[in-house]
């Protein structure tokens, strides 16, 4: 080989190298990556974990929380509203009432035909449309005139064979699911909007009013005879159907419990007398706070960044308006630090952008190749070509976020059942008829434990490991449907000035 030969083989040579070490370290710099996002990923299951003894301390926190609330006012992040409701509906209801049920992200108009004793719900019909997001940041008066122009338009399209009132003026069940301290069964104040609703003139409004004034000007011939949260509606619709009925739970855009108290339990309100001796309390759950709570640096981040810093804290753990953007949080990181997508991953920064449905339909995924996931990423995010080992880290970190909302849930319904007697922790004030649990009936309603299935199930199963296999099976769990606007309606019946 000549001196040129030797050159070019030399030269070759270096080349093959230089390619070969640019490979083998393009590979280790991408598997380094690809360990930092699977560092990230076991990072938040840890700091997310919900092991059964952290949630019994969780259940304790409930029950002390909500002792707290019914002493005094203030006495605790729990707000423990009473609704001056004393009688849940029973069946002898009778006539045609209608109901507006507002709140979450559906608004939804209801008729409702009872039949009386024996007959129960004869038909119901339901009208429901997203509400428009500029009326969620206007004015009182516009969402008003808004709502009641809706109802207007329903009332007049009756010609289905619903009788009428025979007094004309309709009475209303109004589902209006924010925290309101009630005046009577039928009026009450707006201490604060929750779930990204924020008209500021309307807080310290007496909201039936508001509604009232907005259906006389427009000619509609109605009062509001109920005003109600949309946990207390459900709970009327679950004890109408299921007397055992004591508690319900909204597991929606936002989450909330209510139950049924003793009146003499409720300190704050001494000599508050009812025929039933009870009283329905809102608790308004979603603003719960405790350091037993596992909250992560994206909990963190995520309450800076809302409107309502340091308020409802275990509705932003919980709640479809949030987990989806918690998962965002995670995945915008993971593409930060780790670049685990091909794409620039630019659609991750934009705040909840991955709504929770979405996140819901990649987490229940049970094609082999991840199909929904691939399609959710690049139809929504924009990010295309994500390899399937990625596609499972991202159905991972749902599970985490989703597992942690869900435990936390049920041992929230838990703290509630401890509080009344229910969880079986406490010989005969713990509710036990001759030695055995009493049957609790919590009725569920909202699109997370509806829609979700790794939810609901997860939900279950925390209830189950909690309560431990003697009481479990005493406590039923029941879903549900449009139930807020259903009870409410029988509220407006049982409340009515026409009965
Ligand atoms: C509200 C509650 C409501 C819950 C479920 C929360 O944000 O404060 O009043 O019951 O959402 O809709």
């Amino acid at each position: 080989m000549g001196r040129v030969g030797l050159g070019l083989a030399v030269g070759c040579a270096v080349v093959t190298c230089a390619i070969a070490a640019a490979l083998v370290s393009r590979s280790v710099r991408r598997r380094r990556r690809w360990g930092q996002a699977v560092a990230l990923v076991r990072e938040l299951e840890v700091a997310c974990d919900t092991p059964v003894g952290r949630l019994r301390q969780v259940v304790d926190a409930m029950a002390v929380e909500m002792h707290a609330g019914l002493a005094s006012d203030g006495g605790s992040k729990l707000k423990m509203l009473l609704t001056f409701i004393d009688n849940l509906p029973d069946g002898t209801e009778e006539g045609t009432y209608y109901a507006l049920d507002l709140g979450g992200t559906n608004f939804r108009v209801l008729r409702v035909q009872l039949g009386g004793k024996g007959s129960m719900i004869l038909s119901h019909k339901v009208e429901s449309q997203p509400i428009p997001q500029e009326l969620m940041t206007g004015t009182s008066e516009e969402l008003f005139n808004f709502i009641a122009s809706i109802l207007k338009r329903f009332v007049q399209s009756e010609n289905d064979g619903f009788q009428q009132l025979p007094d004309d003026r309709k009475d209303l069940g109004f589902t209006f699911s924010f925290p309101v301290k009630q005046l009577s069964i039928s009026s009450g104040v707006l201490i604060k909007w929750t779930k990204g609703f924020s008209i500021e003139d309307a807080v310290g409004k007496d909201i039936a009013q508001c509604l009232n004034e907005a259906m006389t000007k427009i000619g509609l011939n109605m009062r509001v005879a109920a005003l109600v949260n949309d946990t207390v509606g459900t709970l009327a619709l679950g004890h109408y159907n299921d007397e055992d009925t004591v508690a319900a739970v909204i597991i929606g855009t936002g989450t909330n419990a209510c139950y049924l108290e003793r009146t003499d339990a409720i300190i704050k309100c001494q000599g508050l007398l009812t025929n039933s001796g009870a009283m329905v309390v809102n608790m308004e759950w979603g603003n719960f706070w405790s350091s037993h709570l596992p909250r992560t640096s994206y909990d963190i981040a995520l309450d800076d960044e809302s409107p309502n810093r340091n308020e409802q804290g275990f509705e932003k753990m919980i709640s479809g308006m949030y987990l989806g953007d918690i998962v965002r949080r995670v995945l915008y990181r993971m593409a930060e630090e780790s670049d685990i997508f091909l794409d620039p991953a630019k659609n991750l920064s934009v705040p909840f952008i991955l709504r929770t449905p979405l996140m819901a339909n990649m987490h229940d995924d049970d094609s082999p190749d991840l199909t929904e996931v691939g399609r959710v990423l690049e139809e929504h995010l924009k990010i295309s070509r994500v390899p399937l080992k990625v596609r499972r880290l991202i159905v991972r970190v749902c599970d985490i976020v989703t597992r942690r909302a869900s435990r936390l849930a049920a041992a929230g319904i838990v703290g509630m059942l401890k509080k009344t007697g229910r969880d079986g922790s406490g010989g005969v004030a713990s509710g036990r008829t001759r030695g055995k649990p009493r049957r609790t009936v919590v009725v569920v309603e909202g699109g997370l434990y509806i829609g979700y299935t790794m939810f609901k199930q997860y939900l279950n199963e925390a209830i189950s490991e909690i309560l431990g296999d003697e009481v479990a099976p005493y406590v039923l769990l029941k879903v549900s449907e449009d139930g807020s606007g259903i009870g409410a309606a029988l509220l407006a019946a049982v409340y009515s000035s026409n009965r």
